[in-house]
């Protein structure tokens, strides 16, 4: 279940609707996927894609999205930091980031245009959808340890744009 902080305004929701909503004011979907095959984390990737594959058919649906993978990192990969760092900086794509937490935890920051920056700490069953050209940074928490499920339009989109703001300095 997803955590969601709100830092200027000392702000913590933990429970679903309430997530759902606040996140749908700033133009992020957010949804949770039962697990209702008990597939387990650790299963194959293509085990994983067939026991989700109901709600990944929708989510292609909705978003004309083309390519379902799975991503795995784990705290051994060799220059990890490295991968972290270029999600960590203020960015955007063009194209929509989606991701289903099968496993670990990623941690979003959205800065919407108008609203104050949120932080989503995203663990297993969130599924989570920011549209292209969405102001955000990523990061994995200590345990540096997730695996998600990822819906690509155009996998060459998925590159980051940086705003060189500096903005994820701050939190
Ligand atoms: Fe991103």
């Amino acid at each position: 279940m997803a955590v969601v902080t709100v830092p200027d305004k000392n702000l913590t929701l933990t429970d679903a609707e309430e997530i759902k909503k606040h996140l749908a004011s700033i133009g992020i979907d957010y949804e949770r996927w039962e697990n209702a095959k008990n597939v387990s984390p650790d299963a194959s990737a293509d085990d994983i894609l067939e026991a989700y594959a109901e709600e990944i058919e929708k989510m292609k649906a909705k978003g004309s999205y083309v390519v379902a993978d799975v991503i795995d990192i784990k705290p051994d990969i060799p220059n990890l930091e490295t991968m972290l760092d270029r999600f960590r900086p203020e960015h955007r794509h063009d194209e929509d980031e989606v991701r289903f937490i099968v496993k670990g935890c990623g941690i979003f920051h959205i800065a919407p245009k108008d609203a104050d920056v949120v932080s989503i700490k995203m663990t297993a069953g969130d599924l989570i959808r920011v549209p292209r050209g969405t102001h955000h940074w990523f990061d994995l928490d200590e345990t540096r340890t997730v695996r998600a499920i990822r819906l690509f339009q155009d996998t060459a989109g998925w590159i980051p744009i940086y705003t060189e703001s500096g903005l994820e300095k701050n939190y």
